[in-house]
């Protein structure tokens, strides 16, 4: 992903503190490359946030959890898209790419589908997740 000129932890905390007052459940989409960075936000979020979760890799994480002041979170919630495929990708113009390192058009892959994520179960009284469950549709 690009260089960011700007640092997303100092924003997100001033974001939160902006809506705070007027939002029941606080969703926060970390749209990131690096597990570490991803781990860091939710950790970071942690009792300021309702829910966190990454995007971007496409792939499901297996890391779901409540942190210890009451944040669901997990790196990556996957994807929609086909299955047979590089991240939703074709897999012969995926795999050109990387064996010649020539540049080659994206394709999106065809074929059965699936579908990643997780369904946060929120106890409506205090708005707490109360549980935390992945999903895996093929
Ligand atoms: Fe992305």
């Amino acid at each position: 992903m690009n260089v960011l000129t700007e640092n997303p932890f100092i924003i997100v905390d001033e974001l939160i503190k902006k809506i705070k007052n007027e939002a029941n459940i606080i969703v926060v989409d970390f749209h990131a490359e690096a597990t570490a960075e991803k781990v860091a936000m939710g950790n970071f979020l942690d009792g300021k946030a309702n829910i966190v979760f990454g995007t971007h890799t496409h792939v499901l994480t297996a890391d779901e959890r409540i942190l210890p002041k009451g944040t669901a979170y997990i790196t990556d919630i996957g994807m929609t898209g086909p299955i047979n495929s590089v991240i939703g990708m074709d897999i012969k113009a995926s795999l050109k790419r990387f064996v010649t390192t020539l540049p080659e058009k994206y394709k999106i892959a065809e074929g059965k589908c699936m579908l990643t994520g997780c369904i946060f179960d929120i106890n409506e009284e205090d708005c707490r997740i109360k549980e935390i469950h992945r999903i895996n549709i093929q």
